[in-house]
């Protein structure tokens, strides 16, 4: 079988699906490898994150792995959140193939750039862990989707 039963199960039954009205951080990115494109939405308490949804328009790999990054941060604080891997994710959906695992950075941008939209509209500094590589280079490769 070349998928998990978890990853068939997050892929047809994807969860927190969706968008956040009056987010507290929104975060946009795009896979250059294939094009897809996953918007993340949270809402944070303190410095708890207390609501997650997401749009994923992407392959089947990357709304699944979109569900369970999803559920890995609920309810967690920002600094757990900032430290979840794409490797951490596609674990706990118990692999995805080697070929699929470009598909898996997308949840873990996402989230970062999500919460680092959360620092900017609170006026903070973006912490270093949440600054994607397009922020730092000019190699014109963006994969941020701004
Ligand atoms: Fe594009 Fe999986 S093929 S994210």
């Amino acid at each position: 079988m070349l998928y998990s039963d978890k990853v068939m199960d997050h892929f047809e039954h994807p969860r927190n699906v969706g968008e956040i009205e009056h987010a507290d951080g929104v975060g946009q990115v795009g896979n250059p490898k294939c094009g897809d494109i996953m918007k993340m939405y949270l809402k944070i308490d303190g410095d708890v994150i207390t609501d997650v949804k997401f749009k994923t328009f992407g392959c089947g790999s990357a709304i699944a792995t979109s569900s369970m990054a999803t559920e890995m941060i609920k309810g967690k604080t920002i600094a757990e959140a900032m430290t979840l891997t794409n490797a951490a994710v596609a674990e706990a959906l118990d692999g995805l193939p080697a070929y699929k695992m470009h598909c898996s950075v997308l949840a873990e941008e996402a989230i970062k750039a999500a919460l680092a939209d959360y620092y900017r509209r609170q006026g903070r500094e973006v912490p270093e862990a949440l600054r994607l590589p397009c922020e730092d280079e000019e190699h014109g490769c963006c994969s941020c989707g701004h």
